[in-house]
Parts: C-alpha cells; sequence; structure tokens
C-alpha cells in the first residue's frame, strides 16, 4: 500500500476547482486501493515563507557547516522535503494564475529544490536527483482554456514537468485540468475529468 501526499495552493478553500480535482484525484485513488495514507499540506494554512538572503545562504552550505539558528531558518525546507521523501505518490493542485502556478505552489518549490538535498550533482558534472520512483498528478483549474491561446502560452505543466525532472529526478507526471470556470453557467464533473485514471 502507498501514501499520498496531497498539495493545496488555491487561496480559495471549498470554492477552489483546483483543490476540489486534487480531491478528486486522492479519493478515487483511495477507491482503488493504490493509497491507504493521506498526508495534506495546505500551503493557505502555513504559507512557505518566500526566498530571502539568510535563508538562500543555508541552501548553499554545507550540511557540517550549518549552525542552530540555521537548522531553524531550514526546518520549513526540510519539513516539506520530508514528506515528498515519504510520499510514493504526489497530488499537487493549482489555479492557474496569470498563466502560470500560484505564488504560494512556487514559494512551496523554491523551499523543497535544494542542491545536495533534492538533487545532487555528480562528479562528471551531470545532476542527479533525489525523490525517484515518485508519481505526481497535478490538478490544475483555469478561468478560461488553453484552446482558446496559442500553444506556447502553455506554461504550468511543462514548468512543473521540468522542475522536477531537472532538480527532484520525477518524471512520472500526469495532468488533469478543469477549464473554463470563468464560464457563466461553468458546472464540472470531476469523475468525467478523471475517467481514465
Ligand atoms: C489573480 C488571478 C489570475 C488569474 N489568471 C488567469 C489566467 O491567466 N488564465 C485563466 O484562464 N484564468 C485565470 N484566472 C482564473 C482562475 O484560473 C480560475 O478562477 C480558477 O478556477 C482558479 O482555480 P481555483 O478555483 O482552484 O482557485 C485568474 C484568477 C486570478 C484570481
Amino acid at each position: 500500500m502507498k501514501s499520498a501526499l496531497h498539495i493545496i495552493s488555491s487561496a480559495r478553500g471549498g470554492q477552489s476547482y483546483s483543490k476540489g480535482l486534487s480531491t478528486a484525484i486522492i479519493n478515487k485513488l483511495i477507491d482503488k486501493n493504490e493509497v491507504n495514507e493521506v498526508v495534506e499540506r495546505d500551503l493557505t494554512k502555513l504559507p512557505p515563507p518566500f526566498l530571502d538572503e539568510a535563508l538562500i545562504w543555508e541552501f548553499y552550505k554545507f550540511p557540517e557547516m550549518i549552525d542552530e539558528k540555521g537548522e531553524q531558518l531550514l526546518n520549513y525546507a526540510k519539513a516539506i522535503f520530508n514528506e515528498m521523501n515519504q510520499a510514493d505518490i504526489i497530488v499537487i493542485s493549482t489555479p492557474m494564475h496569470n498563466f502560470g502556478i500560484s505564488s504560494l505552489l512556487k514559494a512551496w518549490l523554491d523551499q523543497l529544490v535544494r542542491v545536495g538535498v533534492s538533487y545532487k550533482f555528480n562528479a562528471d558534472g551531470t545532476k542527479t536527483g533525489c525523490l525517484n520512483n515518485k508519481k505526481v498528478y497535478l490538478a490544475i483549474a483555469s478561468g478560461g482554456r488553453l484552446a482558446y491561446w496559442p500553444q506556447e502560452y502553455e506554461f504550468i505543466e511543462s514548468y512543473i514537468k521540468a522542475v522536477f525532472s531537472a532538480y527532484t529526478g520525477i518524471t512520472d507526471i500526469c495532468t488533469y485540468r478543469v477549464e473554463g470556470t470563468a464560464e457563466q453557467n461553468f458546472k464540472v464533473d470531476y469523475e468525467d475529468i478523471i475517467q481514465n485514471l
């Protein structure tokens, strides 16, 4: 049996379509007996700290150089890395905000990705991710529809895939979308969206 980590990043609470979609994914995984434990990380309840100068210094120190104050600054980063490390499946929900991911999710990613932690450099200069063999489901909600825009305006799925593959080693990413939430009389059928899951 496997454990899932559920990341919520829309500030709209119970009204959020991305959270509705990610919750439907989690429930289906439970129904199919693919998951028996869920850890929820709601970024709106405990927002990730933004990177500041002091924290960036700690990110690049060798572990033996980090003192007690540094350890405290790294507390959030360590907590979310451990959650990722312990999960087999990660379900991430995000609203589309100005074509990109939510700022909360970006702040979470900036805490997750760390040299020597989420990825390592090899002797030949190549990188190896440290969070391999995990599956990510990405749940995106947008007011409009991708089909209305040029293809190169797709930034969310491509960005998440790039960051995870380069800096965590996770390459198994499956995306589901709720589109057109801003349309008049919009109705959502989550089961229909995830019917192939
Ligand atoms: C600040 C902001 C920016 C947004 N930018 C876009 C956008 O670029 N494209 C789009 O289709 N919808 C955009 N929307 C609409 C949201 O994507 C839509 O409301 C979606 O349902 C949000 O996800 P949520 O329901 O999980 O909060 C934006 C909404 C807000 C509040």
